[in-house]
Parts: C-alpha cells; sequence; structure tokens
C-alpha cells in the first residue's frame, strides 16, 4: 500500500536546531535575555516570527514592529552564514538510508517543515529528489501545532491523512501530526516526545521491519 510518509526538516533530516539556537542567542545577548538550550527547546517547530515572539515574552521585552522586523532579518542572515558550507555530511545518521528504502518501497515521500529556508537546505545537502513534495514556511499560514503543513503535504501526495506518517523532534509537530490523525514519530528524546505513537533516538534505530510494519 502507498503511504505518504513525511519529513520535518530542522532537527530530523539536518541538526540546524543548533544554528537556531546560535543565531537566536545573539539576538537574545544583545536584548540582555537568558535564553538557553532548554528555552530553545520551546523554539523547536515554531516560526521565525512566533520565536522571535517567545524570546522576547522570557525577557519581558515589548518592541515595536520595526524592530521585530530588524531582528527577524538581522538573525535569518546570521542563521544562513551557518548555512553557506552545508553539504550531504549535515545529514543526520540513518536518513538517507530510510529515504532510499521508502523510495525502493514506492512510497510517498514529503517536506513539512515550518522553514522558509528548507528548499536551499535541500538542494545543499544534495536531497532533494527524493521529496514528491515539498511543504515549506512560503507555503502554510498557521503554524505547528497547527495540522495546515502536514495536511497540504498529504494533498499533495494525493494520500488521504489517515495513511500518512510524520516523523518530528518537535512537540509542536507531534501534535500537529497527532491532530492530523496521522501516524506520529518522534525523532528525540522520550521524556520530551512522549505524545508521539512511536519514539526513536534517531533514525539509525528505525529498521526496515517497523517501515514494512507502517505501510501494510
Ligand atoms: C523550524 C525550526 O523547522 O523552522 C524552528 O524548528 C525555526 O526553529 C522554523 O524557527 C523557521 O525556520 P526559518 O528557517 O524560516 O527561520
Ligand atoms: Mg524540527
Amino acid at each position: 500500500m502507498k503511504k505518504a510518509f513525511i519529513f520535518d526538516l530542522d532537527g530530523v533530516i539536518v541538526d540546524t536546531a543548533k544554528y537556531h539556537f546560535l543565531a537566536w542567542q545573539k539576538i537574545a545577548q544583545a536584548l540582555h535575555i537568558n535564553f538557553t538550550q532548554e528555552h530553545n527547546e520551546l523554539l523547536k517547530g515554531v516560526s521565525r516570527v512566533r520565536s522571535l515572539d517567545i524570546i522576547l515574552e522570557l525577557g519581558n521585552v515589548e518592541a515595536s514592529q520595526e524592530d521585530k522586523d530588524k531582528w527577524l532579518i538581522q538573525k535569518n542572515e546570521d542563521y544562513l552564514s551557518y548555512l553557506v558550507d552545508m553539504d550531504e555530511s549535515e545529514i543526520l545518521p540513518g536518513v538517507f538510508k530510510i529515504l532510499q528504502l521508502l523510495k525502493d518501497k514506492n512510497q510517498g515521500i514529503a517536506l513539512g517543515s515550518a522553514s522558509k529556508n528548507a528548499r536551499p537546505i535541500l538542494e545543499k545537502t544534495g536531497i532533494l529528489s527524493y521529496f514528491d513534495a515539498i511543504v515549506d514556511g512560503n507555503d502554510v499560514s498557521k503554524a505547528k501545532p497547527d495540522p495546515e503543513v502536514f495536511l497540504k503535504a498529504a494533498q499533495l501526495l494525493h494520500i488521504d491523512p489517515k495513511n500518512a506518517i510524520v516523523f518530528e523532534d518537535s512537540v509542536a509537530g507531534i501534535q500537529a501530526a497527532n491532530s492530523a490523525e496521522m501516524v506520529s514519530i518522534g525523532i528525540g528524546e522520550k521524556t520530551i516526545l512522549h505524545e508521539a505513537d512511536y519514539i526513536f533516538n534517531d533514525f539509525t534505530f528505525v529498521d526496515e521491519n517497523f517501515i514494512d510494519k507502517l505501510i501494510n
């Protein structure tokens, strides 16, 4: 049976969470806001605009729209500077194997990401051609935990949401998959992603038997 396998990008396919963190930390430091790795967990899967609002809330800082727009541009420019040398070596362990396995089994493969930088990242890492559909931050109006991004991806693949499987590293993303009534698979820590139907530390723990179980 053909199913839709929908992948989040940041933290699932590539380890960009560290770059998002570094770029946000610079903004936070300039504003004298204490912003830690734990706080960064709150930003995973969350849009750029909402991420800035969360950081400002953490520091009890109120800002004009003009300042916010300036910081959003600064953050993204800084983030992009970390991606300049990005190549396939940044693909997380086991991802290639799973993508190839799904291709060999003629499954639908889509991207469902909040990032507006998704396409250049897929190009730089050389995996763009694996994806039959791409839905990213440029295509949605409602951010995760709203299911819009995943529902659109399934629609583009012409596959019923009930036959879709989502790989996610963020709490917001797992909630989005759950409210779309898709199978949610957390990639990361059990303590954080406990709302997921299945949880794996990384893709090296996802084997062919498990994929076959999902397909049949
Ligand atoms: C998500 C990340 O995938 O994309 C978030 O988990 C990020 O941390 C969001 O803020 C938006 O990304 P971008 O690249 O459009 O700033
Ligand atoms: Mg993510």
